[in-house]
């Protein structure tokens, strides 16, 4: 009976720590679902720039940071440092942004959004590959 227990019990472990586990790593497939909520999340940061919905504008913020922020660990995972750090320039912008909206300057938000956007060209320049049906992760 206590063995049964045991055995019980360290099955859940391996269950949960694989929960965690795939919380923690991005395959391939929730790397580009992540992309292109990035891409939709953009265009309503633009939206509330344009609208000057301050409050707003933090909580799409907030959700690009922490997408960057997993793709920043899937290329560290990866050992690909120069695609982090694309990574890392787009939560750096994403500071400049953050800082534009507590000061309410909308044209300092602007700017701040084309230097995302720079970051997401200088990545997808080298690591991005268009294919038939649709893009890649270049091999
Ligand atoms: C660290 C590198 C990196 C950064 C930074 C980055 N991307 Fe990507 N992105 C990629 C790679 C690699 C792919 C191709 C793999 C894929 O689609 O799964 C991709 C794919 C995409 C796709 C999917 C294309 C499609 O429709 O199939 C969209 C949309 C996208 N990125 C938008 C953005 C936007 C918007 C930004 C900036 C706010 C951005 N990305 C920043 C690396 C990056």
């Amino acid at each position: 009976m206590i063995r049964l227990l045991l055995a019980g019990f360290v099955g859940l472990i391996v269950v949960s720590t694989s929960i965690v586990a795939s919380q923690d790593a991005m395959t391939e497939e929730d790397y580009d679902a992540a992309m292109k909520e990035i891409r939709f999340t953009v265009s309503d940061i633009q939206g509330h720039i344009d609208a000057r919905y301050w409050p707003e504008l933090d909580t799409a913020v907030g959700r690009l940071q922490s997408y960057f922020t997993q793709v920043e660990a899937f290329w560290t995972a990866r050992g690909t440092a120069a695609a982090a750090g694309f990574a890392q320039d787009a939560l750096a912008a994403l500071e400049e942004v953050t800082a534009a909206s507590a000061a309410e300057d909308q044209p300092a938000a602007r700017d701040a959004v084309k230097t995302l956007q720079a970051s997401c060209g200088a990545c997808h320049m080298e690591f991005r590959e268009e294919t038939p049906d649709g893009f890649r992760i270049k091999p």
